[in-house]
């Protein structure tokens, strides 16, 4: 691992050392920063009493009875506001109910084909406990696991805050994976229930939904099969398992009481990539999570509950959509706009429009949405209004300082703080970001670990570099919204995020990092086999099981190639079998099957960008591949330094040899 890394971590240096001569910095106004939620002075009160902090940040919830003691570090195991006992759900809802703002939006929720809902925090409340008690009924109750595959709809919203409700764990699967992918997620926790639609509406057409997730079913767990009406699609139905939501839900109860669990009850599981081929269960709990979603939710995006009109356009299949549409937001009784649909339907400029209607004022997206807006063209936005946008922020990857200046420029109007915020499915919330009436901000720097977290950038040896140098992101200090480990696998998670710097006690994140001149921080990519498209974290493992387990393929590697607008694409390259390869027509129907077999296995999300045939895949003298030297190929580089190959003419008929397939989308 530590010379391919080391190489790596070489190779992003190169590409950030441009970023060092990035000068430019953008301090708040004076107007912003004048009325912004945290002050510099919290950067003291964290690093001073970091417990006596996250006590007084605890303070934003209602608790049912007071915790004992802030923290219990068993490293790497660690339990947050000891003894405390809290519901979630009631924390998100009834609260703001109670403290007489029922009447207030907690979401505007947009349809793809323009329906909209409009539901207030009492309403909330009555479609939480109906959900609740229905899910009851349906013989859920606590520490049971529910599965969720839902469009962005607001039933999802209520599904998720239920399960909490009855302490019962949730587990959402994007709605992008195939019933392989779902089956296997269903299996590793074995969930007793499943929600999900007739369809979901993409691009303006309805799709089939509940036709994929019966096959996911198929043989596991699952006892029932909740499922939300949304396309008016026909359904396949099976007796006695599937139960429709508007029959179950609307007929339940709207009074339902909530019951106190623990600070560490289990709050949800949620599947992420690693470096092998099996999906990691990320195992969230209750009390420290709700706190920092909370903090960080008010702090970077300066939230003002009852003024500020918030969206984030991420998925709620992914944890942004669990930490700040749902929990985050919710327990700070946050007005937000829900959007189910693609940014381009029915036009490219649906999201400025909705900007406009709902007088949004924070805005967080993804980098790569931002280049495809930029592609679009700035003559979209402009035909909006959108002078109601205060704050700006962006999350799920690196975002080049072009993109940046485009963000601000074009969206922010040079008037709003951009917050870059980096964190990860394992740290459940945010980690590095500005604050934003604070912090000066560079254009792609996330700069500095926020009031109470502790990050560091250090080398092989786990000492910390100095200014303008780089090396590896770690945390080290345990924090409330950490995950509580890998479901089901204690070793893998100390073996994952514990191991690599043991001696000091670090959490490994598996991301390049490199602190520039004034020791702001510039994240480089993830240093494992984990590729990032689009936000979406993959494993290359992963994509070259689903490649080998195709009949037509003898051998495959995958890497993650820059691309311009997802940030990574995935390239692979396979050796097909003896009959296949010597075939050229056969050759490029292959590559369409393959394209078509891996979204199939995994879901489109995976779909390699281009497939590239080959006749040898270069290998270390132990067999390892190299994938450095395929990612120079993949993105048109000479090749690097090929003197640890097992056989250096390896390369050179790797480059000469060179057949692609690129699809058509
Ligand atoms: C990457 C998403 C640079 C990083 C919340 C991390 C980022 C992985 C940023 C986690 C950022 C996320 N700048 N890189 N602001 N935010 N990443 O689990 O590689 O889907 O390890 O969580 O995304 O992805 P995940």
């Amino acid at each position: 691992m530590l010379e391919e890394d080391a190489k790596k971590m070489a190779e992003s240096g190169a590409t950030l050392s441009n970023l060092s001569t990035e000068s430019r910095s953008f301090p708040p106004s004076e107007e912003f920063a004048a009325q912004a939620n945290a002050t510099a002075e919290w950067y003291e009160r964290g690093d001073a009493d970091r417990d006596a902090f996250w006590a007084e940040q605890a303070d934003r919830l209602s608790w049912g009875e007071k915790w004992s003691e802030v923290l219990d570090w068993q490293p790497p195991f660690a339990k947050w506001f000891v003894g405390g006992k809290l519901n979630v759900a009631y924390n998100c809802v009834d609260r703001h109910v109670e403290a007489g703002n029922g009447d207030r939006v907690a979401f505007h929720w947009e349809g793809e084909p323009g329906d909209t809902r409009t539901i207030t925090y009492a309403e909330l409340q009555r479609e939480v406990s109906r959900t609740a008690n229905a899910l009851a009924e349906l013989g859920v109750g606590k520490g049971d696991r529910v599965a969720i595959q839902l469009p962005m709809i607001p039933e999802a919203v209520f599904s998720m805050l239920a399960c909490a409700r009855l302490g019962a764990m949730h587990s959402v699967v994007f709605g992008g994976f195939s019933p392989g992918a779902l089956k296997a997620r269903i299996e590793d926790a074995e969930a007793k229930l499943l929600i999900t639609s007739d369809g979901q509406f993409r691009r303006g057409k309805p799709a089939p939904m509940k036709e994929n997730t019966d096959e996911a079913v198929e043989g596991t767990s699952i006892e029932h099969v909740l499922v939300v009406k949304r396309t008016e699609t026909d359904v396949p139905w099976t007796e006695g398992r599937d139960v429709w939501w508007h029959e179950a839900v609307d007929k339940a109860s709207d009074q339902h009481t909530p019951e106190l669990f623990d600070s560490e009850h289990p709050l949800f599981i949620l599947y992420t990539s690693g470096t092998t081929g099996k999906p990691k269960g990320i195992l969230h709990t209750s009390g420290g999570y709700l706190t920092q979603v909370a903090y960080t939710h008010n702090a970077v995006f300066d939230h003002k509950p009852g003024e500020s009109v918030y969206w984030c356009t991420a998925d709620i299949g992914w944890v942004t959509g669990h930490s700040y549409i749902v929990y985050g937001p919710l327990a700070n009784g946050a007005t937000s706009v829900m959007y189910e649909g693609t940014p381009n339907t029915p036009h490219e400029g649906r999201h400025w429009e909705i900007v406009q209607k709902y007088g949004v004022s924070i805005y967080y997206t993804a980098p790569t949405l931002i280049r495809t807006f930029m592609k679009w063209g700035a003559e979209i936005p402009e035909k909006f209004d959108l002078s109601s946008l205060k704050v700006l922020g962006t999350v799920g990857e690196p975002i080049n300082p072009e993109a940046w200046m485009w963000f601000r420029e074009k969206i922010g109007a040079e008037r709003c703080p951009i917050v870059d915020t980096w964190w990860q499915t394992e740290t459940g919330a945010m980690m590095i970001a500005p604050l934003p009436g604070v912090t000066a901000t560079k254009p792609g720097s996330a700069m500095r670990p926020l009031p109470g977290i502790g990050a560091t950038v250090v080398d092989e040896s786990g000492t910390p570099v100095g200014n303008g140098e780089g090396g590896y992101l770690v945390l080290d200090k345990p924090w409330p919204a950490m995950l509580r480990g890998i479901w089901g696998d204690e070793e893998r998670y100390k073996d994952t995020y514990w191991s690599r710097f043991a001696e000091q006690g670090y959490y490994f994140a598996g991301d390049g990092a490199k602190y520039d001149a004034d020791g702001a921080i510039w994240l480089l990519g993830r240093v494992d086999d984990v590729m990032n498209v689009s936000g979406h974290r993959i494993s290359t493992t992963e994509v070259e099981s689903a490649l080998v387990s195709h009949p037509t393929v003898a051998e495959a590697a995958v890497v993650g190639a820059s691309d311009p607008t997802t940030g990574q694409g995935i390239v692979a390259f396979v050796i097909l079998r003896g009959n296949v390869a010597q075939d050229e027509a056969k050759g490029e129907e292959a590559i369409t099957a393959l394209r078509n077999h891996v979204s199939k296995e995994i879901g489109p999300i995976a779909k390699p960008r281009q497939i590239m045939v080959v006749q040898e895949l270069p290998k270390t003298r132990s067999g390892k591949i190299m994938r450095r030297l395929l990612r120079d190929v993949a993105e048109n580089r000479e090749v690097g330094d090929v003197s640890t190959l097992a056989d250096d003419s390896v390369m050179s008929l790797i480059q000469s040899g060179l057949k692609e397939g690129k699809g058509e989308d």
